[in-house]
């Protein structure tokens, strides 16, 4: 839609947006992003499941119905390798012919690689595209599409053979960046356990070009539909890691509390980020979302701040969204109360009386908070839970001093600055003992 509005802006052309089936009827192109959810049956168990395709199916078979028989039918969906051919061609021939059209629907598949955030537009129109189509006709009206749309000129367009190509090359994007922050997952848990800080390595092997990619895996990752076929291995392994990595946070929450004589439960405990990446409001496949989920589980008190997130709707309408069947409710006890989880935007609000603060998101306003204002605001030591990297040693061991544990992700160097603030306030002790 975004790429739609630039485009009707630079060529001053209105943009209207209806839902009246006969708008299709106008159309020399119709780009599809209706999503295509998998729905798990099982957390942590991605082949016990199915690729929710409802909404799309009805789509083509509504968009087949209205428009010109000529016009370009452009799905960018997320979808299972074989989608175009398999499933929206037959659709939309059936329409066809009960319409008495006698030639093939057009069809094409290029998927997004959208950036949500500030650079939202610019994410799509400056960077590289991969597209393909059923025939040779529409293979070269999506590249005129395309190429009046996006900046090609920089960021040149891939075409491959056929969509079941282009479908696999979006499927193995994804699981390739699932396959790494599963992969550091384990790296992860190692670090926590032998007193390695993960972010420090990580960017230590980052400076090697053949290995910069390496991303450091924070609490929660997204999901997409795989194909079911016993030929994957690595691939859905990568996906019940990361789709249980966020159920951790809610250990070393629990750890760092009774390292401070409390429990977990009635504990109060504020998380910092509701969103699934930082610097933007959108709370689809949120790490956070399991995070507040188990722990509530576990009998603890929560609270939100999310400078960019008003409403929760995956708690605040968890009945009905993102749809009946759909909700991670399901996967654990005690979420009733959850409906009324209201996310708060003032921070010392936010803060007072916690217990337990969880860093989840690298926000902007959370990446300079100093440990200082923090436990006032709280009225007392807090335990502090980081699952991205957000804190530097400094201020980690500033939360040591002011009687705070800390645990992270990856962080398993924080005991060795627990230790370090230990001995220095045991070696002052003893001066001071040694004075008097
Ligand atoms: N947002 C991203 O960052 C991103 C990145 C890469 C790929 N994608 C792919 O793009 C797809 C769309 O992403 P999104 O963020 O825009 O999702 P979205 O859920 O915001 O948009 C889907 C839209 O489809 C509409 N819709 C649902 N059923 C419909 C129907 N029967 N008829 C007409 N419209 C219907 C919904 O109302 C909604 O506006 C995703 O499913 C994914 O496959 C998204």
């Amino acid at each position: 839609m975004d790429r739609i509005i630039d485009r009707c802006v630079n060529h001053k052309q209105t943009l209207t947006a209806t839902y009246t089936y006969e708008a299709l009827t106008l159309a020399d192109v119709v780009v599809v992003d209706v999503q295509c959810d998998y729905l798990k049956e099982e957390l942590g168990n991605v082949r016990n499941g199915q690729a929710d395709m409802g909404a799309l199916e009805k789509s083509l078979e509504v968009i087949a119905e209205h428009i010109p028989p000529e016009a370009l039918v452009l799905i960018e969906t997320t979808v299972a390798p074989g989608t175009t051919e398999q499933v929206a061609y037959p659709i939309m021939s059936k329409v066809f012919r009960r319409r008495g059209i006698e030639t093939d629907p057009l069809l094409a598949h290029s998927y997004e690689r959208v950036m949500p955030g500030r650079e939202y537009v610019d994410s799509i129109r400056n960077f590289w595209r991969v597209c393909s189509g059923i025939n040779g006709e529409a293979r070269r009206r999506v590249e005129k599409f395309l190429k009046e749309v996006i900046n090609t000129d920089e960021y040149p367009l891939t075409v491959l053979d056929r969509p079941i190509e282009s479908e696999t090359a979006k499927i193995v994007e994804n699981s390739f960046r699932a396959t790494i922050l599963a992969f550091l997952d384990e790296w992860s848990l190692f670090a926590e356990r032998n007193g390695v800080d993960l972010i420090k390595v990580i960017e230590a092997v980052k400076v090697r070009p053949t290995h910069s990619n390496l991303i450091f895996p924070g609490p929660g990752i997204g999901g997409y539909c795989l194909p079911k076929d016993d030929i994957f291995k690595v691939t859905p392994l990568a996906i019940n890691i990361n789709d249980t990595r966020s159920l951790h946070v809610a250990q070393l929450t629990r750890d760092a509390l009774r390292n401070m004589g409390r429990a977990i439960a009635a504990a109060d405990i504020l998380v910092l980020g509701a969103s699934y990446r930082e610097d933007v409001g959108d709370t689809r496949y949120s790490g956070s979302e399991l995070v507040v989920r188990r722990l509530t589980e576990m009998g603890a008190e929560l609270r939100v701040h999310d400078p960019y997130v008003q409403h929760w709707w995956e708690f605040e309408k968890q009945q009905e969204y993102p749809s009946t069947t759909h909700s991670l409710r399901r996967f654990f006890r005690n979420q009733d109360g959850l409906s009324e989880l209201q996310i708060q935007q003032d921070l010392p609000t936010a803060l007072e009386g916690a217990d337990a603060v969880i860093f989840a998101v690298r926000h902007q306003a959370y990446l300079d908070l100093d440990p200082k204002w923090m436990v006032e605001a709280a009225g007392g030591p807090v335990a502090v839970i980081d699952c991205f990297g957000i804190l530097d040693d400094n201020r980690i061991r500033q939360y040591f001093e002011l009687g705070c544990d800390v645990k992270g992700l990856g962080r398993g160097h924080v005991r060795r600055i627990k230790d370090e603030v230990r001995k220095a306030r045991e070696r002052r002790l003893l001066e001071l003992n040694g004075k008097a």
